[in-house]
């Protein structure tokens, strides 16, 4: 096994999904405790704090006291590295949240006892499902009342279409949550109260015919432990490691982030069973985490420090070693670029990264480099396409209603773009030059107006469209502008001047469809370039 192989197999990236409020900041904190990152659990806890009193960087967050940027924590435990991708939590859904997820070989969902699988989850759930991976289910706050175990696996597998595999069992809940049950090694573990803040749980492991287990339970709470074991083992599905890396069965844990009860417990045993940094896909290749450096731009960040105001691209690192100044190429443009100063960043604070591996997050500075899913790699052929772009549902007109700030206007508006926060359109048939502003949830619109004020001091207003519905489009010149729309659809274009079509509906798109047979439409930017590069090779021919 070579120094990357190794250094490969001792990671785990990966996301926590769920709704506000089941406790992601909570379990953030608590995993970073038992990974000995005290000071870093200090600053997650601060950063709730922040979202309730003083100003954050991102200001808007406090306001709605949601979390609306994604952050990277690092941590080891038992001889692992962890790399946390923080997603966003609202209930606008942001297109970063995708973006984020693909940067993540395995994800932990997090539900509350007392609420269930919860709209957000559901939509994150989904994507997760999507990509095919591990799921690891978190029932958190097991000290409230809540639905029960068995409900909520029913739930899971009900709303998810997923199976459960249950790792541990809760012992008694809400106030009489003892403790959990662990399947795997048939020990009880039995927790004290520690108040919520640094310490960890005092726990005390038996097995269940330790005499000390009943006189410690009661006799009610010992009995119906002895029954749910013996339910288990005939109703649960068995665990089975092959059919959660598929992402078809789901181990779930029960515990109390707040009070610690079954967070280290869940966390050996999802080191033992997530898996580590996956290759990835580039063209007709796989390429394995062994191989030479190579990764992929996830996620863009501008003015992520009001005192930097810079631009940073965070890179999920696919193979080899990565090393600060290291010299790459950016392979959609096929040039040479050194990396300098990439960094860590951990909530607020950044540190120099001088080495990287398979799986580990880069924060990279050189600005205006990158774009979305762009690839760095040794191998100038390599070109990983994992982020997807997301086609906008809601589109409104941007305005600027200070004159005198245009240039920063347009800088704003180019690099919010860049970013993926939006997408940026221009009408081809108007004289107005006004960008049209197309987003995934409407959040995003405020986020936008927002940021336009207070990093590039311009107000702005919108004028909401009526289009929901956005396709790619391809033809002649004459055909393009001959075009017959109808009252329903509204020729673009997109930032990179491709031909996009605006439709109030599907009926309407169906229509221009029709009245415009020599067109071709396309569903993603994607399938655009894609049918253009056939086009080109075969008028090579
Ligand atoms: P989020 O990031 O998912 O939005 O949730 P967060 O961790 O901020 O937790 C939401 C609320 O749930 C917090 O209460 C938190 O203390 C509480 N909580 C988290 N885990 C548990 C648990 O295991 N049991 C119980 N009973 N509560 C839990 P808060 O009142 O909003 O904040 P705070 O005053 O506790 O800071």
């Amino acid at each position: 096994m070579t120094d990357i192989q190794r250094e490969a197999a001792r990671r785990k990236t990966f996301a926590i999904i769920s709704h506000p409020d089941a406790g992601k900041t909570t379990l953030t904190e608590k995993l970073l405790l038992y990974g000995g990152a005290i000071q870093l659990a200090g600053s997650v806890k601060a950063r709730r704090n922040q979202k309730k009193a003083t100003s954050d960087w991102m200001e808007l967050e406090k306001q709605r006291g949601i979390s609306i940027t994604s952050t990277v924590l690092q941590f080891e435990f038992s001889d692992h590295v962890l790399n946390l991708l923080d997603t966003p939590g609202h209930e606008d859904f942001s297109a970063d949240t995708y973006r984020t997820l693909t940067a993540a070989d395995s994800a932990v969902m997090l539900i509350d006892n007392a609420k269930g699988v919860e709209a957000q989850t559901r939509k994150l759930y989904a994507v997760c499902s999507r990509r095919g991976i591990p799921i690891f289910t978190f029932v958190n706050k097991m000290d409230h009342p809540g639905k029960g175990p068995l409900a909520l696996l029913t739930e899971v597998e009900d709303v998810l279409q997923i199976r459960t595999t249950p790792v541990n069992w809760p012992i008694g809940q809400g106030s009489d949550f003892r403790g959990v049950f662990d399947r795997a090694t048939q020990m009880v573990h039995l927790y004290q109260k520690t108040a919520h803040g640094a310490s960890k749980a005092t726990v005390d492991v038996m097995p269940l015919d330790d005499p000390r287990l009943e006189a410690a339970l009661g006799n009610e709470l010992f009995s119906t432990l002895l029954e749910d074991i013996e339910l288990l083992d005939i109703a649960g599905d068995a665990f089975d490691l092959d059919r959660v890396s598929r992402g078809e069965l789901t181990p779930v844990f029960f515990g109390s982030a707040i009070s610690n009860f079954g967070v280290e417990l869940f966390l050996r045993s999802f080191l033992s069973m997530a898996p580590p940094p996956a290759p990835r896909v580039s063209g007709e290749k796989v390429v394995e985490p062994g191989e030479e450096f190579s990764g992929f731009v996830f996620k863009i960040q501008a003015n992520m420090d009001p005192q930097h105001r810079d631009r940073i691209a965070f890179m999920r690192v696919v193979s080899g070693r990565f090393e600060k100044d290291m010299e790459v190429v950016h392979t959609r443009t096929g040039k040479k670029l050194r990396l300098t100063r990439p960094q860590r960043l951990f909530a607020q604070e950044r540190e120099t990264v001088e080495e990287a591996y398979p799986g580990d997050i880069v924060g990279l500075t050189n600005p205006g480099a990158f774009r979305l899913g762009d690839t760095l790699s040794l191998d100038a052929t390599n070109k990983f396409e994992e982020v997807p772009s997301f086609v906008p549902e809601v589109l409104a007109v941007l305005q600027n209603q200070d004159v005198s700030r245009l240039k920063q206007f347009e800088k704003g508006v180019q690099q919010l773009t860049e970013e993926g926060l939006v997408d940026v359109f221009m009408d081809r048939r108007s004289q107005r030059r006004e960008p049209i502003l197309g987003v995934v949830g409407r959040l995003q619109f405020e986020v936008v107006q927002f940021r336009m004020i207070s990093e590039y001091g311009v107000k702005t207003s919108l004028e909401p469209l009526p289009y929901t519905l956005v396709k790619w489009v391809h033809g002649s010149l004459a055909d393009l502008d001959g075009a017959f729309l109808g009252n329903g659809a509204r020729l673009l274009e997109d930032a990179h001047n491709r031909p996009v079509m605006a439709a109030t509906s599907e009926w309407n798109m169906d229509f221009v469809k029709k009245q415009n047979k020599n067109l071709t439409f396309f569903d993603t930017p994607e399938e655009y370039e894609q049918a253009m590069r056939e086009r080109g090779k075969a008028a090579a021919i």
